[in-house]
C-alpha cells in the first residue's frame, strides 16, 4: 500500500466517524434525551397547557376560569427550564428586531414530548426592542394569556365595557410592572383589551397562548381589534377608544 493510500484510507475512516457523531448527537437531541433533566416537568406542564384549554373551548369552562387556571399555570412554571426548552437564546440570538411594535415568532414544540398532534392553543413568543411595545389591542371571541420571558414592561389592561361599530367603551383594570415570570390574561369578559411597553433597557420577551373562537355568544371570529385606548375621557372613569388600523397603532403606540 502506498503513503498515499494509507493516507486516503485514515482520512475516509476519520471522516466516517465524525459523521457518526454527529448522527449521533443529532439522534439524541431527536429524542429529547439533552433535555431529559428538565422535560418532564415542562412536558407536563404543557399538557395542563393543553387539558385547561381544551375544557374552554368544549365549553366545560367559563372564560374567566381559564383566565385564572391560565395564571396559576404560568405563575408555577419553572422559567429556567421553559426556557431551555424553547431554546430561548439560540432563538434570542437570531432576531432582526422591527423599528416599532413587535415581533412574532413562531413556538417549536420539537422538545416537548407527550402533546397531541392537534393543539387547541395557539402560541408564540412577542420580542421588542427597548421602548417598543405590544401595541394596544382588543379581542374577539379570544381568550388569552401573557408570561414575560425576560424585560421590565409595564403592561396596562381594559375591560371592554361596550362594543360600538367605531369604538369600544372601555374601563382601565390593570396598569403595572411585569417582569419575568409575572402574567396577566384576557377574554371577552374581563380585562379583553391590552398594551405592553418595555420600559427596560434590553429587548423584551413575552410568551404568548391564546385559545380562539371558544365562545359561541360572539359572533364574530376570533381576531385583534386595534383601539386607542386612551383616547377620549368619559364620566365615570371610562373611556371611548377608537378602533384605528394596524399602521396608526403602531404609528401612535409601537
Ligand atoms: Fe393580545
Amino acid at each position: 500500500m502506498t503513503s498515499e493510500q494509507t493516507t486516503r484510507r485514515e482520512f475516509t475512516r476519520q471522516a466516517l466517524q465524525s459523521l457518526t457523531a454527529v448522527a449521533l448527537i443529532e439522534g439524541l437531541a431527536a429524542h429529547n434525551l439533552f433535555g431529559r433533566d428538565v422535560s418532564p416537568i415542562i412536558d407536563a406542564w404543557f399538557g395542563e397547557l393543553h387539558t385547561i384549554s381544551k375544557d374552554l373551548k368544549d365549553h366545560k369552562t367559563k372564560d374567566v376560569e381559564f383566565q385564572k387556571s391560565l395564571e396559576g399555570l404560568y405563575k408555577r412554571v419553572d422559567l429556567p427550564s421553559l426556557l431551555k426548552t424553547l431554546d430561548f437564546d439560540k432563538m434570542a440570538a437570531g432576531i432582526e428586531y422591527p423599528e416599532h411594535g413587535a415581533k412574532s415568532l413562531p413556538v417549536d414544540f420539537k422538545n416537548v414530548s407527550g402533546l397531541p398532534t392537534s393543539l387547541v392553543f395557539g402560541r408564540q413568543i412577542f420580542a421588542m426592542k427597548k421602548g417598543r411595545s405590544v401595541i394596544p389591542h382588543g379581542h374577539d371571541n379570544m381568550a388569552t394569556g401573557f408570561l414575560v420571558l425576560k424585560g421590565d414592561f409595564r403592561g396596562r389592561h381594559w375591560d371592554r365595557v361596550e362594543d360600538h361599530a367605531d369604538h369600544y367603551i372601555v374601563r382601565p383594570t390593570i396598569d403595572a410592572k411585569f417582569k419575568a415570570g409575572e402574567t396577566s390574561t384576557i377574554s371577552d369578559h374581563k380585562d379583553n383589551v391590552h398594551w405592553f411597553q418595555n420600559e427596560g433597557n434590553e429587548p423584551g420577551f413575552i410568551f404568548n397562548v391564546h385559545v380562539i373562537g371558544y365562545n359561541p355568544d360572539n359572533p364574530k371570529s376570533g381576531g385583534r381589534v386595534y383601539v386607542d385606548p386612551l383616547g377620549e375621557k368619559l364620566a365615570g372613569g371610562l373611556v371611548k377608544a377608537p378602533k384605528i388600523s394596524y399602521g396608526k397603532a403602531t404609528q401612535m403606540y409601537g
